[in-house]
């Protein structure tokens, strides 16, 4: 079920002029952002724009990072990186349970990511997919309010990554919680995302709603054309 309008209105995640430097170098540069509740976001942007800095704020996790503004985010948030960072000397549902009790739902999360019977199963003994899947329902059984996602498909194959956005897809669906996915693939933030975000210069430079029912294309074009690529349509 699509999120409810009335939940799209409350704001899960409100950044005001949120600046981060390093080493006296502005990587945001005053960042205004409102995710409603149940929104999906895909962020886009050069390599080095900023994506993960911004990722890892709202994330809580740049404590160090020399920086100003205003940041409200939910109290359960998950975040899923790009390499799935199972521990290997802990089995899949251990992984999946670490630092919450509840193994029933242990076992639900690792179903709805595909990958019953694979409970006792090793980190080393899975696939690069299948490990991003124990990532997912790692962060599922913590029943995210807000779901971080930096590149979370980059080391996928091509076939892999397709499955693992339409497990993303679903399981947005069905849990809703605000996603806020980095990628660099504009394919993949239209399939996903209902809006994507621009990260240039230190700002949000391009913020478009997909609707669905429009053409995929169009927003392609827009989007490789906001980051600077000129598509040759033909
Ligand atoms: N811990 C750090 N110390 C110093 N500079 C940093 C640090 N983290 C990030 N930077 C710099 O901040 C800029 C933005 O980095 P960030 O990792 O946010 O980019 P990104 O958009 O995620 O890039 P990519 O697409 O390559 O992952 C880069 O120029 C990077 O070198
Ligand atoms: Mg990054």
């Amino acid at each position: 079920m699509a999120p409810h309008t009335e939940q799209l209105t409350r704001p899960a995640v409100r950044l005001r002029g949120l600046t981060r430097s390093f080493g006296g170098r502005t990587v945001l540069d005053g960042i205004d952002l409102d995710i409603p509740a149940g929104q999906f976001v895909a962020l886009l942007g050069h390599s080095g724009s900023g994506k993960s800095t911004l990722l890892r704020a709202v994330a809580g996790l740049d404590h160090e990072v020399v920086g100003s503004g205003q940041l409200t985010a939910p109290d359960r948030v998950s975040v899923v990186f790009q390499d799935a960072r199972l521990l290997p000397w802990r089995r899949v549902l251990d992984n999946v349970l670490l630092g919450t009790d509840g193994e029933e739902k242990g076992r639900e999360a690792l179903e709805e990511v595909g990958l019953k019977g694979r409970e006792r199963a090793w980190p080393s003994e899975l696939s690069g997919g299948e490990a991003q899947r124990a990532a997912l329902a790692r962060s599922l059984v913590r029943e995210p309010e807000l779901l971080l996602a930096d590149e979370p498909f980059g080391a996928l194959d091509a076939l892999t990554r397709i499955r693992m956005h339409a497990l993303l897809r679903q399981l947005w669906k069905r849990h809703q919680p605000s996603v806020l996915l980095v990628t660099h693939d504009v394919d993949e933030a239209v399939v996903l995302a209902d809006r994507v975000l621009v990260l240039e210069h230190g700002r949000i430079g391009l913020d478009l709603t997909i609707e669905r029912e429009r053409s995929r294309e169009e927003y392609r074009v827009r989007l490789l054309a906001a980051l600077g690529v000129t598509a040759e349509v033909g």
